[in-house]
């Protein structure tokens, strides 16, 4: 690992998704270790196509991209889980496995990183409780609502507690005292150290949080701002807790 190289690089990204229709254009963008970035604009803007470039689910069509000193264009297939094991991913379509229960489906990506039933059935409620779900551990996705639906996304992409969190339209569907709980959540991961990453159009919460904001505009960055956030009372009081847990 280069320490002194940016840990996120898009130098003149393009996607292109056909002749007419593109993705991303043109996107420069240099994200830090321990960064917390809103991406944020209108739907079809390109939130989810940055994303997923990260997440090699797309390919740039032009350009460079830089990832933990690694250059996106030399990613594999094969190379692609050890990619995204370096990340937790939140879709906004959830993503969730259909054939498993909510419990099941976290712990899934507990074993897929070679950790024992017994680390599962410990760590697993612990984080299902933190993201406000454990009451819903035995159902299977279908059976939830939206917001319990994406609260079990969140609790899968943290279970491995990844350096980095990519997050698409993470609050969508909770209501607007779930959206606040979640946020907070993330902000106590990004102090511990995460690097966050968060695709949203919902302005109130991204007002309310502040730090960086990148707005996209048909796949252009047209803004690219850092924002202390409204609450500061709030936030500091969060931060008093959060040395004393340590
Ligand atoms: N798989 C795809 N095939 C063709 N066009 C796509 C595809 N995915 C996204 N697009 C187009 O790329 C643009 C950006 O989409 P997207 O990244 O999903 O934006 P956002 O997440 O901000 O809503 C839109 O014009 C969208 O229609
Ligand atoms: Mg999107």
């Amino acid at each position: 690992m280069q320490r002194s190289a940016p840990y996120i690089q898009f130098d003149r990204v393009d996607v292109g998704y056909s002749d007419v229709s593109y993705g991303l254009r043109g996107i420069s963008l240099t994200i830090s270790r321990g960064e917390f970035v809103f991406l944020c604009g209108l739907t079809g803007s390109g939130k989810s196509t940055l994303i997923k470039v990260l997440t090699r689910e797309v390919k740039h069509t032009d350009g460079r991209v830089l990832f933990d000193g690694q250059d996106l264009s030399e990613i594999v297939p094969e190379t692609v889980p050890a990619l995204r094991r370096k990340m937790g991913i939140v879709p906004q379509d959830f993503g969730l496995l259909p054939n498993k229960k909510v419990w099941e489906n976290v712990g899934y990506a507990m074993r897929a990183v070679g950790r024992t039933r017994r680390e599962v059935s410990k760590a697993v409620p612990v984080l299902l409780e933190r993201v406000n779900i454990l009451h819903r551990a035995d159902q299977y996705p279908k059976e939830l609502s939206g917001g319990e639906r994406q609260r079990g996304a969140i609790a899968r992409a943290l279970i491995n507690n990844p350096p980095l969190l990519l997050a698409d339209e993470p609050t969508a569907n909770l209501d607007p005292e779930h959206s606040v709980g979640l946020m907070q959540l993330l902000e106590e991961l990004n102090r511990q150290g995460m690097t966050i990453i968060v695709a949203t159009h919902d302005m109130p919460v991204v007002e309310q949080f502040g730090r960086r904001i990148v707005r996209l505009e048909f796949g252009r960055i047209v803004e690219d701002v850092r924002q202390e956030p409204l609450i500061e009372e709030s936030a500091e009081a969060l931060a008093v807790g959060g040395s004393e847990d340590a």
